[in-house]
């Protein structure tokens, strides 16, 4: 027996910025298997994630929603727990970006780096909003696309015509932030000199030392693999940023942020050692132990920052690095679109639950479509349904509901084989496949030999021996389909732990491990009484989930901030004369800040005099000698400054303090003084 393995395992660290969609718990799910799968084999691993906490859209969305950042991703974290316990995914903790291991992590390492003689500052320059005072990442600058004219595209791609380019390359750039007309500012930022040639040397020789799958290396080596002028794709790396930033600070730099991505998967470590430190074993030791195996399971569109930039973070400053990257592809949802990052689409995980849906039909089905390479998978519902019902519950579950009835007391008795099933051959065989993550041919071997057991129960028929009298050999057919019963659920255990606990409880068997899996109970073991193991899923449980949610009532929308009047007859409109004005002059009001006083030419061959509001938008000079519309039939007042014979008309939006703004009517060319508006 070889000693135990020592692992420490993690899933990529979740954006705090938003809650877990069904790509975040695929992942977990893919990772807890192999962990459970790993600790039936006695090995000791360690099982962490972190949120990651840091960068500009986190810290933007905490402004937005009036928190700090650090209340900000609190209250994302709490939230974590229930999808987490919900779908039986063990990790051993759970910790922040933003907790102190990861500053002082960090910093060591970026120190490490910096002796190492590979890092390095450049001036560049950046757009900044001079409103926020800020350099704006490309996500927050807006504009024109340069080359299809679309309007309001982002800094770094049109997603109009596809076309990718840098934020300065917009046509009328502004801050998606303030609005503002962002400047171009230099600073200095810091580099990780990833085209240094010892950089280039190291990450050839690790990514073709089997650390990552075939075809992740293929996706990589353009990055690795020198053009025709022996250049490589590999350039140095930006890893800082201006304050304001939410993020760690770079030693010696003051108002200088790590990018978020140099301290985010050193967030692996600070939560290794976060947890270390809770159960009192010594991280350093851990960590730097040769015996110690490092494995990230990450999703496809981060695998530049785990095979190149992380591997090469660790390895320049002294330390271990990850013994493999496992690499999976994007889940969707029937056959839908691609889950965005923010929004996620399609099946809820938190709704699945509250409907009743049990968290292992997901895991079983989700096991069955994972095969450990970097490829996309779709849940579809009917799929889902046919699995779930026709494989695990009437191939699996039902052999104990069947087998049962016919051992009485519960008593197994020597079970001579009904079928050609290598026990020992199936679970090493299955073993060998969850290592290599390729649970999808593991669960095909496992319902291959329940439907061989199911076929034998079947043709032996213990029903009809039980009528004929052979009670005897009735039990010998259900004891030994109860051993395969066990053997199975042994073999099924890292993608079913709830259910695996519950069948063994029922087998009245210890905790099933490899070792345990093959051999049989044996006569005279006594199982437990059936209770039924696991529900059918409902077709109308699917429908729910996927049901939309009900539309929201139309937002009655409010014109210009303010209800319309009740409804007038033409004849009320008529008893308005409006007639067309010519401002003749216009001055400023002593004694008032918000009049004008307005001479108007109504065609009457005299003049009119009229106070006004507007004062606010207006220069007198704007207005002399324009035309606009007026009330001329409205009864004179007499105001403080003289008297009103007739008003203006002007536009105003109802919150005058949101919107401020007057807007004098003006009629279109050719309009007369003295004209009747109808
Ligand atoms: N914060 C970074 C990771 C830092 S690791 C040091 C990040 N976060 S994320 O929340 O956007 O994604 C977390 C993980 O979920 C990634 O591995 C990503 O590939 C995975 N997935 C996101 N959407 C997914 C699917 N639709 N399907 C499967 N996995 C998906 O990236
Ligand atoms: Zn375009």
């Amino acid at each position: 027996m070889s000693a135990p393995r020592q692992l420490f395992v993690t899933t990529a660290l979740p954006y705090a910025n938003g809650k877990f969609h069904i790509g975040h718990i695929m992942e977990y799910i893919q990772a807890d298997i192999w962990v459970r799968h790993q600790r039936m084999q006695g090995s000791q691993v360690h099982f962490v994630c972190a949120d990651d906490a840091h960068g500009a859209p986190i810290m933007i969305a905490a402004e937005k929603a009036g928190k700090t950042p650090q209340q900000f991703v609190a209250e994302i974290a709490a939230g974590r727990k229930e999808y987490l316990d919900g779908f039986h995914i063990a990790f051993d903790n759970w910790h922040s970006t933003d907790g102190p291991e990861n500053h002082e992590l960090a910093q060591a390492i970026y120190r490490d780096l910096k002796a190492a003689g590979l890092i390095s500052t450049r001036t560049i320059e950046q757009f900044f909003d001079p409103e926020k005072n800020m350099f704006l990442p490309d996500r927050f600058i807006k504009g024109e696309c340069p080359n299809c004219h679309a309007k309001d595209q982002y800094g770094d791609n049109c997603e109009v015509c596809s076309k990718v380019y840098s934020p300065t390359d917009l046509i009328n750039p502004y801050s998606a932030l303030s609005g503002a007309k962002p400047v171009l500012k230099s600073s200095d930022h810091f580099f990780f000199k990833l085209s240094d040639p010892r950089c280039l040397d190291f990450l050839k020789q690790w990514t073709a030392n089997g650390a990552v799958q075939t075809e992740v290396l293929n996706k990589i080596s353009e990055w690795l693999v020198p053009d025709e002028t022996g250049k490589t794709a590999l350039g140095d790396w930006d890893i800082s940023r201006d304050a304001p930033y939410f993020g760690i600070e770079i030693p010696d730099a003051p108002g200088k942020y790590f990018y978020v991505w140099l301290d985010a998967p050193v967030g692996y470590l600070a939560s290794l050692k976060n947890y270390l430190g809770k159960i009192g074993v010594d991280y350093d030791q851990f960590i730097t132990d040769p015996k110690t195996e490092q494995y990230h399971f990450i999703g496809k569109d981060i695998i530049t920052f785990h095979t190149l930039f992380w591997p090469a973070m660790l390895h320049f400053s002294g330390r271990k690095v990850p013994n493999n990257v496992f690499v999976h592809g994007f889940l969707t949802v029937n056959n839908g679109e691609k889950m965005s990052k923010s929004r996620g689409t399609g099946l809820d995980p938190l709704k699945y639950l509250s409907l009743g849906m049990n968290p292992e039909w997901l895991r079983y089905y989700l096991a069955a479509k994972l095969n450990g390479r970097n490829e996309d998978i779709d849940f579809n519902p009917d799929d889902f349904m046919a699995r779930v019902n026709s494989d695990l519950i009437g191939k699996y579950v039902n052999i104990a509901s069947r087998a049962v009835k016919f051992v009485p007391g519960g008593k197994l008795v020597a079970a001579p084989s009904l079928a050609d099933v290598d026990a020992a051959g199936l679970a090493a065989s299955v073993k060998t496949l969850y290592e290599s993550r390729d649970y999808a041919r593991a669960l095909r071997e496992i319902m291959a030999v329940a439907d061989v057991v199911n076929g034998a129960f079947d043709t032996a028929a213990p029903w009809k021996l039980t009528k004929e009298g052979k009670g005897d050999e009735a039990a010998a057919v259900g004891s030994w389909c109860l051993e395969m019963f066990k053997l199975l659920t042994a073999c099924l255990k890292p993608v079913l732990p709830a259910l695996a606990a519950q069948a063994e409880a029922f087998l009245q068997c210890a905790p099933l491990g490899w070792t345990a899996a093959a051999p049989p109970l044996g006569a005279g073991h006594t199982v437990g009484k059936y209770e039924h193991l696991m529900q059918r899923v409902d077709a109308k449980q699917l429908d729910a989930l996927f049901e939309a949610p009900a539309a929201p009532e139309p937002e009655k929308l409010v014109p210009g901030g303010e209800e319309l009047a009740p409804t007038i007859t033409i004849d009320d409109f008529t008893k308005i004369d409006l007639r067309i004005a010519k401002i003749v002059n216009c001055e400023a009001v002593d004694g008032s800040t918000k009049l004008l006083r307005l001479t108007l030419d109504v065609g009457e061959g005299r003049m009119r005099n009229v106070f006004s509001g507007i004062a606010s938008a207006y220069k007198p000079e704007d207005l002399v000698g324009k035309l606009t519309v007026m009330v001329a039939n409205l009864a004179p007042r007499k105001m403080k400054f003289g008297v009103s014979e007739g008003m203006v008309l002007a536009a105003s939006h109802g919150d005058e303090k949101a919107h401020p703004g007057i807007y004098v009517l003006e009629p279109t060319a050719g309009a007369q003084p003295g004209m009747r508006v109808r």
